[in-house]
């Protein structure tokens, strides 16, 4: 068709399929992601001490424990449990004279039988407690604490002790057996009374 001037317009459809493809080109960009700016590198979280950590937990477990254990421990009587000071040691055939040891490490005490009586020596040095030793082939007991010796009775002879050792006190129960009790102690201080001869009282058996 003619135009009025007399120009033929026919349209441009190089120009039309431009412009159509110029309004479609933004539908294509817009799906394209935008960049989300500068990539940052993340670097991973240090990882747990773990071996610390126990440690830790362990200490405060063993804390509270012990707390646990003392607390406890407060409601337990203490009481100190020590060897009875009663006790038997046979009869007296079992001895033979002189000084029998047997007994030392167990009730601290030496058995002592001469020809006429049976008496028990309490193994405590008169001068400062300690254990004298039964020397046989000296016929003594020397003490090795300080140097004092006693005769085979226990009469302190030399060194600083200032006394006989003490002896125990003994009896005889209803079936024949000597009955020894240290607590019940017999002494014979220097220049005092000699408790030593008293028989009824228990210082020593009659043979
Ligand atoms: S304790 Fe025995 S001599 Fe001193």
């Amino acid at each position: 068709m003619d135009s009025p001037s007399g120009d033929v317009t026919t349209p441009d459809r190089t120009t039309s399929a431009t412009s159509s493809s110029a309004v479609a080109k933004p539908a294509t960009t817009a799906a394209v992601p935008k960049a989300a700016g500068p990539i940052v590198e993340s670097t991973p979280d240090p990882p747990v001490n773990q071996m610390r950590r126990r440690i830790v937990w362990a200490s405060i477990a063993g804390f509270l424990t012990t707390c646990f254990l003392m607390f406890l421990r407060f409601f337990l009587p203490r009481a100190i449990f020590e060897p009875s000071t009663v006790f038997k040691i046979g009869f007296p055939s079992d001895y033979a004279l002189g000084v029998d040891t047997k007994w030392q490490q167990q009730y601290r005490i030496w058995v002592d039988k001469t020809s006429d009586r049976l008496f028990v020596v309490y193994a405590r040095c008169t001068h400062l407690g300690c254990t004298p030793d039964w020397k046989a082939s000296e016929n003594k007991f020397k003490c090795p604490c300080h140097g004092s010796g006693y005769d085979s009775e226990g009469i302190n002879f030399e060194g600083p002790a200032p006394r006989p050792m003490d002896r125990a006190h003994v009896e005889i129960d209803p079936e024949g057996q000597i009955v020894v009790d240290t607590n019940r102690l017999f002494k014979w201080p220097k220049g005092e009374r000699n408790e030593f001869e008293d028989m009824d009282k228990g210082a020593y058996l009659p043979l």
